[in-house]
């Protein structure tokens, strides 16, 4: 037996029975795929069998508020994939008449959607030929073809979608596709893999040569760590705002920027009322709350956004380092770009 009809066979004797498989919808499929994003599929399913259960259809997803989705989606983590698939959720029901798309070229063009999910999503429910390469696929192919091109380089990701595109039985994709995944989360695991009774022994690469400790070869990639910032533009009456030098033990070292807040984590939308009693002698009235962008730096991913006070200045309590600074004045201090950027509008 060749390579695809052996992996057929060990799936069909061992697969687990997951709610998704059950089923070619491509709206559940899809729900499932996100949801197991970076999360393992026993912590997932509650979440999965809560979801399908509060949204039956696309339509029922898409008419939720972002509030009710955050709140089904608490404990998962990566919130921002929950918001995308309200996003996505509601493009389907404006670009799409309400029919989740099964073809991997419309997939593709959906928020939260990457090559793989796409690939899932349309191989699962409709048997489109596409191959998956997940972190399961990426281990059983570097193992039983002996490959040692990391898989997170650019090369890498060619080399091993082009072998699971070779490799995929075209008439059977989704079927083969979930064999592929299933094979590397039970069998061919990352630690102690089960070697001994696996279908592949005699003609695995990696077990032959004891490489199984060794492959699949990962490139160590620098740490990106993630911050959460909310920036306060404290102006008064007479053209002037406050900013601050920034200490040098930290980011933008000696550069200017705005009284400000880090957060934990990426829910800062809401100002911080706390803070208010600190800074203000009466509670301050916020005329403008930004939207959050994004700022990427060499080891840090910024997420910021801003709040805008208008206040006397005798009500606010100046913080250490705080400065009133004209208007006019403050092309005369340096700032990140990103400060610049909130302040463009003001600065000229
Ligand atoms: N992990 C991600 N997608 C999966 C699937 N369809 N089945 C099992 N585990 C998965």
């Amino acid at each position: 037996m060749g390579f695809k009809n052996e992996l057929i066979s060990w799936y069909r004797n061992h697969k687990r029975d997951l709610p998704w498989r059950n089923s070619t919808d491509a709206y559940l499929i899809w729900l499932s795929e996100i949801i197991l994003q970076q999360t393992r599929v026993e912590q997932g399913m509650p979440y999965f069998l809560r979801f399908s259960e509060a949204y039956p259809t696309v339509k029922d997803f898409a008419t939720a508020s972002e509030d009710e989705i955050l709140r089904l989606w608490q404990g998962l983590g990566y919130y921002s994939r929950g918001r995308n698939m309200l996003k996505t959720a509601r493009k389907v029901m404006t670009d799409f008449d309400g029919t989740f798309p099964t073809a991997y070229a419309d997939l593709i063009t959906l928020t939260g959607v990457g090559e793989y999910t796409a690939s899932a999503i349309a191989s699962f429910s409709n048997n489109e030929a596409k191959a998956v390469v997940d972190g399961n696929v990426y281990r059983l192919l570097a193992r039983y073809f002996g490959i040692s091109t990391p898989i997170n380089s650019t090369q890498g990701k060619k080399e091993f979608q082009a072998l699971a595109d070779e490799l995929l039985n075209k008439k059977n994709a989704g079927e083969h596709n979930q064999a592929m995944i299933e094979f590397g989360a039970l069998q061919c695991k990352p630690k102690n893999p089960n070697c001994e009774v696996c279908p592949f022994i005699s003609s695995c690469f990696a077990y032959k040569h004891m490489q199984i400790n060794v492959l699949p070869v990962k490139l160590k990639t620098l740490k990106i760590k993630e911050r959460y910032f909310q920036f306060y533009i404290i102006s008064n009456k007479k053209n002037q705002l406050i900013i601050k030098r920034r200490n040098n033990a930290d980011i933008w070292a000696g550069l200017y920027d705005l009284p400000s807040i880090e957060f934990e984590n990426a829910e800062l939308s809401i100002p911080k009322p706390d803070n208010f009693t600190n800074w203000f002698k009466q509670t301050p009235i916020i005329s403008a709350v930004s939207d959050q962008v994004k700022h990427i730096l060499t080891h840090q991913r910024i997420f910021a956004n801003t709040i805008e006070i208008d206040i006397n200045a005798h009500d606010v309590i100046m913080q250490e380092g705080w400065i009133w600074v004209d208007f006019n004045e403050l092309k005369n201090y340096g700032m990140p770009k990103l400060i610049f950027d909130f302040l463009k509008k003001i600065i000229n």
